[in-house]
């Protein structure tokens, strides 16, 4: 049987890139297969997180899942601190994962900097609390963009390990899900750099809750070079700006990049940029207007997170359990 399990951080300025590269497809998910939809809050607090600000962007996750099409019915949507067993499982998988293992993880590097002495320790753990996500509900499959790709290759480490020291078949080897035309969105100020929530630049990222006036501003200022639209894909080899915009038209138009340049080739930027905020306009607004309006009353949002919690629960437990037991604890 196949389970899905992801989550998003809840940090703030939810992205495009977090959109096309994860949420929509989770979207896409939920008719054939189990979903587990989580808003990752222990992992947020490995960097400071003001806690009032935390709070409201639990929500908003909540609120991005559901505004995007996630059923609450269908899916389970919930905060990760609210089910008990991914610390437990968390910290018994800091046990099994190996410090050379962890230190080859470029997240890690790129997000504790030059001062590694002053990172967290949750910070250098986090890949461990990671796969304790997924596998405390021994999900299957793992809806990500391109950047999680080595923390599910250690988390398929850590299952097999476990497996093995202790002689069972507890974990399944999660496989990720990485589809669509814009697995790795790029920053709309540096083709080089990926787009993401902590940019200080706010021109760097489309948010969802963007309207259409900053929406057609940050594109009309995203950097692109001075060519033409090409004709071929490859022809954007070398050309990051280009490529990421040309990404970002397909994959909202739901089209191959490859369509994109049969029907744009030739175009200046300049007269492509139009197009792409009107088809991004067209796909973002609905969502951004529906996430204030759950947002502008919580109380239906925090009763999906709650009822979320309670069917995880149900499925975390007897796993948990019987990890306990294999590993040797005293269950009661
Ligand atoms: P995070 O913002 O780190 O919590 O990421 C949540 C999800 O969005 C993960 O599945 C990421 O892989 C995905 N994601 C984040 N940034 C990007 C990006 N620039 N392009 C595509 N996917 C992304
Ligand atoms: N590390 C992921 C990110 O930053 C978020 C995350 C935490 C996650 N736990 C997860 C994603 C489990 C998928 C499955 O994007």
């Amino acid at each position: 049987m196949s389970r899905i399990f992801s989550g998003v951080q809840p940090t703030g300025n939810l992205h495009l890139g977090n959109y096309l590269g994860a949420i929509r497809n989770f979207v896409r998910l939920q008719d054939d297969y189990e979903c587990i939809y989580c808003a990752v809050d222990m992992h947020a607090i490995t960097v400071w997180q003001d806690p009032q600000e935390l709070r409201s962007n639990i929500r908003e996750v909540a609120a991005a899942y559901l505004a995007s099409g996630v059923d609450p019915k269908k899916s389970i949507i919930f905060a990760q601190s609210n089910v008990a067993a991914h610390a437990e499982l968390a910290w018994i998988f800091n046990c099994v994962a190996r410090l050379g293992w962890l230190n080859r993880m470029t997240q890690f590097k790129e997000k504790a900097g030059k001062n590694k002495e002053n990172a967290s320790l949750g910070l250098y753990a986090y890949p461990s609390l990671m796969a304790a996500d997924i596998l405390v509900y021994k999900a299957t499959h793992v809806p990500v963009g391109e950047d999680q790709k080595q923390h599910l290759e250690l988390t398929r480490d850590i299952a097999q390990k476990f497996n093995t020291d202790f002689g069972t078949e507890t974990f399944p080897l999660v496989e990720p899900l990485i589809f669509g035309e814009a697995t790795r969105v790029m920053s709309l100020r540096d083709g080089s750099k990926k787009m993401s929530k902590s940019d200080p630049s706010d021109y760097s990222r489309i948010t969802l809750t963007d309207g259409p006036d900053e929406i057609a501003k940050k594109l009309k200022k995203a950097r692109t070079d001075a060519e033409p639209i090409p004709e071929k894909v490859e022809d954007l080899e070398g050309r990051p700006e280009a490529s990421n915009l040309v990404g970002i038209y397909a994959a909202l138009a739901d089209i191959s990049k490859a369509d994109v340049l049969a029907e744009h080739a030739g175009s200046q930027f300049s007269a492509f940029k139009p197009a792409l905020t009107e088809l991004a306009v067209e796909k973002f607004g609905p969502i951004g207007t529906e996430m204030k309006r759950l947002l502008a009353d919580p109380g239906y949002v925090d009763s999906v997170l709650k009822d979320g919690a309670d069917r995880a629960r149900a499925i975390a437990e007897p796993v948990i359990r019987e990890v306990k037991e294999t590993v040797g604890f005293l269950v009661s």
